[in-house]
Order: structure tokens, then C-alpha cells, then sequence
């Protein structure tokens, strides 16, 4: 598709506005202060959506509340990537069938990647009659126009025919208070892993204007924030489809020349893209955190090859090599997916020996969950579940030693954080975060938070540093 049909106008996001002016002189017209009731699932892309969400309701003349009971609109913001996901979501829908009995002009609205799933879509239009709306990723710029055709004519609407998906700038935007930020520099995914539902419900890639993304991020910056991420499903494409020579790397490097103490990362990173120059670009820029994730998945070529992944084991390990020769002391995350249909015991074995090799800082591990219209879930899957729980057993309990043992090593020395938060542990009251992204729980006063520091650790586990400021 070309770039003027993927950019919404101005003029379509500007009618946006009115519906949401219709809403709100809708709601006051009734009573004073219309609620909502925002719960999102899953990954920081959906956060990120779920902070327009409620910038466009917060513009509708919504305040927001934890209580799905009070509320005059539910929204359920949700995430298809597991099984578990999903059923988390139509429990909530069950337990909002007596809400909506006590209320019946409660307005229930579900969104985010299962609603695009015309299989989910299908099961809420015939068992679910409580849901009033329901709207894909695709969707997401006009919610305040399908909120108004709901309350206007009060029958259900469904809107998830869009499969490619726009760009949308200029949405309202509810951020968390604090320091971090999450900043979609992109939307979409064309990787197709064979396992993956993302490429069907966030439809095709498609990168934001750098001007914009840098626009953001400066605001941001200047607003105060101090912990910035980028987030795409694959940020090593970001640019492809601008057809102008401008990729992540140059992103970043313009990021950079952002005046402010802050610190840039960025989520996820496919290693079929991650090249030397990303990580050239990462050493060189102060700014950006030594951090990387970079999902490998399986630490076999076989499974690899399978779940469309597109590059080896040793093409990945030759990357981490590179990647720690630019930046010593660099923090590595991974993903990994254990059980994939007709894996065997000798293959998942494979990626344990694989977490060894490298020695992830942390990791996160996931059983394999059929998804409906993917290619993997259409392939024979003989091993029973408790042998792949074994197997996710055992890798677990190597990446647990290792990550506490690393952070052993981190005790007695001095090192800067930002104060992100309170913790919850009355010993520890601050919560903060290293560079690469390391928790330390930390002593000291609230008046701390939202500053860069530097404190002693003092002791560790498998998840936390705890430290002491100097
Ligand atoms: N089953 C299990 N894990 C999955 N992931 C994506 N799809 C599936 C699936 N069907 C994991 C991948 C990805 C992370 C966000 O979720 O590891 O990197
Ligand atoms: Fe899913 Fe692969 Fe795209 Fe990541 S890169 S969202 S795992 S299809």
C-alpha cells in the first residue's frame, strides 16, 4: 500500500474530536461525571494503546476508576499472543455479566489483538451479548466515533474489518505519572513466525515519521520523563516501508542529539535484522541504554527453521559476540518459547545449552500455546504437556541460577540508578532501575523518585538488587 493510503488524514482524526465533544455534552447532559473503567493485558505495544484509549475517553469527559462496578463504561483492552491470555479475558466478560445486570446502560467494550480474531469476534457476537462494542488495533484512532454510534443507537457494533492498519498521530494521550514512557515508533509485524497470531491482528508494518516519533520524544524528555522506550514488534525494520534510506540505527542517532539526562531503549529486536551498525550505533550514543533484548526463540536450527525465524543459532550467538565487543558489561533479555510443536527432548535441550552459552541476564520463558489460524498450530504436536513443562522446568532452573549469581556479582559495587517508583517492601521502600534495566529495591524517601542516583548494593536474589543511595 502506498504511504497517503496508510497515513489517516488530520481531517479524519480531527472528526474524532467532535465525536468525542458529541460524547461528552451526551454524558453531561445526564449527570455530572461519566467513569470508566480501563483494564489492559498483555505486552507494552497494548499499555501504549491503552494510553490513548483513555486520552480519546478522558477527552469524551470520562474519569477513570479501578471498580468495573461503578463505572458507566468497561473497557477491556486484550492481548492473543497465549491461550491463558485469552481465557483471562472471557472470565472478566463472565464476571461483568452481573455489573452489567445492576447497570444495564453500563457500556461493555472490548479491543485490542483478540478482538481482531474473527473467531473471538464470532464467539462475543453469539455468547457474549453484554459486550456493546468491540474493535480491533486496526481500529483504535476512531474509538471515540464508534462510542458515539453505541450510545446514539445502542446496538452493538463490531469493527475489525481493517486488516492492513494506518497511522494515526496526534491521539489523546493519558500517560502514567512518573519517569518512564513508551513510544510506538512503529505498528504491525510482516515476520509471520509460524507460531505467532501478531501478524494477523496488528496487521502490516508500518513506521511513524521520524519527525513524529522525534517530536515525542523530546516533549517527553522536556515533560520530565528520564526512561524512554521505543516499541515495535521488530524495530530493526523501522524505515523499510519509508523508502527513504532512514532506518532504526539513524532513529536512534537523532534520538540522541536530544538535550536531557534520559535514557533511550528499545523493544523487541528480531535477530534476523539486528546488524553490526545497530550495535555500533547503540555503543556510540550516550543515551541509548546498554540493553538489549533480542528474542532467540529456540536454540535450535531445526526448530528455528520451523517457526520461520529466518536465521541459526550461530548466526545469533556471532551477534551477542559482536554486540558485548561494542559494549562490555551490556545487559542481554531474551524470549523463548519451549515445546514448539514436534520439538524433542534433545532440541529443547538445545536452547538450555544455548542460555548457558550466552548467560541472559534475564529471560523470559514461555510454554508453547497453539494459536487458531497460525501455521505451527496446524502441525502435529505428539509430546505430552508435562514432559515440555520438564523441559521448561530445567531451563528455568539454569537461567535462575545464573541470574542470581550475576546479581551477586553486582553487590558491594556502586552503581547509577533512576528512581522509578515506591516498591512495597517497608524496607525497601524505592524501587529503581539500572541502566540495563536491573531492579534494585532501594532505602531512602519518596522525595527520591524521579531521580538519577548512586547507591551501594547491598544484597541480592534472583529478581532484585538491593542497594542503599551514597
Ligand atoms: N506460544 C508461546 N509463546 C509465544 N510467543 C509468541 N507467540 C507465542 C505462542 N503461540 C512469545 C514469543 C514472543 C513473546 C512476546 O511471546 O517468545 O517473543
Ligand atoms: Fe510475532 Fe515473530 Fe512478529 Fe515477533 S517478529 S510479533 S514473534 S511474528
Amino acid at each position: 500500500m502506498k504511504r497517503e493510503e496508510i497515513v489517516i488524514p488530520a481531517e479524519a482524526i480531527a472528526r474524532q474530536r467532535d465525536f468525542q465533544e458529541k460524547i461528552k455534552a451526551l454524558f453531561s447532559a445526564r449527570q455530572a461525571h461519566p467513569l470508566a473503567c480501563v483494564e489492559t493485558f498483555g505486552c507494552q505495544q497494548n499499555v501504549a494503546d491503552g494510553q490513548r484509549i483513555m486520552g480519546m475517553l478522558a477527552a469524551c469527559g470520562f474519569t477513570f476508576t479501578e471498580e468495573a462496578r461503578e463505572a458507566d463504561l468497561v473497557l477491556l483492552n486484550t492481548c492473543a499472543i497465549r491461550e491463558h491470555a485469552e481465557q483471562r479475558v472471557f472470565g472478566n466478560l463472565g464476571i461483568l455479566t452481573h455489573s452489567k445486570r445492576e447497570n444495564p446502560e453500563q457500556i461493555i467494550v472490548l479491543c485490542g489483538c483478540m478482538a481482531q480474531e474473527p473467531r473471538v469476534a464470532e464467539r462475543v457476537k453469539q455468547s457474549y451479548r453484554l459486550v456493546d462494542l468491540v474493535f480491533g488495533p486496526q481500529a483504535l484512532w476512531k474509538f471515540p466515533e464508534l462510542l458515539w454510534q453505541v450510545c446514539e443507537t445502542r446496538k452493538r457494533v463490531f469493527s475489525i474489518d481493517d486488516e492492513h492498519g494506518g497511522i494515526a498521530e496526534g491521539l489523546p494521550v493519558v500517560r502514567e505519572r512518573g519517569v518512564k514512557a513508551w513510544v510506538s515508533i512503529m505498528y504491525g509485524c510482516n515476520n509471520f513466525c509460524s507460531y505467532c497470531i501478531v501478524p494477523y491482528v496488528r496487521g502490516r508494518e508500518r513506521s511513524r515519521d521520524p519527525a513524529a516519533v522525534l517530536a515525542e520524544v523530546r516533549e517527553l524528555v522536556e515533560a520530565g520523563y528520564r526512561d524512554i522506550t521505543l516499541l515495535g514488534q521488530n524495530v530493526n525494520s523501522y524505515g523499510n516501508d519509508l523508502d527513504a534510506g532512514y532506518h532504526f540505527p539513524d532513529l536512534l542517532r537523532d534520538i540522541d542529539q536530544i538535550p536531557g539526562d534520559y535514557w533511550i531503549r528499545f523493544m523487541s529486536s528480531h535477530p534476523k535484522d539486528a546488524t553490526p551498525q545497530l550495535f555500533d550505533t547503540m555503543a556510540d550514543c550516550a543515551h541509548v541504554a546498554k540493553q538489549l533484548h533480542l528474542p532467540f526463540q529456540s536454540g535450535n536450527n531445526r526448530v528455528l527453521g520451523e517457526m520461520n525465524r529466518r536465521y541459526t543459532r550461530e548466526k545469533y550467538l556471532e551477534l551477542i559476540h559482536y554486540a558485548r565487543s561494542r559494549m562490555p558489561g551490556l545487559v542481554l533479555t531474551s524470549d523463548v518459547i519451549i515445546g514448539f510443536p514436534g520439538e524433542t527432548r534433545a532440541e529443547a535441550m538445545d536452547t538450555v545449552s544455548l542460555v548457558e552459552e550466552v548467560g541472559f541476564d534475564a529471560l523470559f520463558t514461555f510454554l508453547y500455546s497453539p494459536r487458531p489460524g497460525t501455521k505451527a498450530a496446524a502441525m502435529p504436536d505428539p509430546t505430552p504437556r508435562e514432559e515440555k513443562q520438564r523441559w521448561f522446568d530445567q531451563l528455568l532452573e539454569v537461567q535462575n541460577a545464573h541470574s542470581a549469581a550475576i546479581h551477586a556479582g553486582y553487590v558491594g559495587k556502586t552503581l547509577r540508578v533512576l528512581a522509578d517508583g515506591e516498591s512495597g517492601d517497608e524496607a525497601y521502600p524505592l524501587s529503581s532501575r539500572t541502566e540495563g534495566n536491573r531492579l534494585v529495591r532501594l532505602k531512602g524517601d519518596k522525595s527520591l523518585i524521579g531521580q538519577f542516583l548512586h547507591v551501594k548494593i547491598t544484597g541480592s536474589n534472583t529478581w532484585a538488587l538491593y542497594g542503599e543511595p551514597v
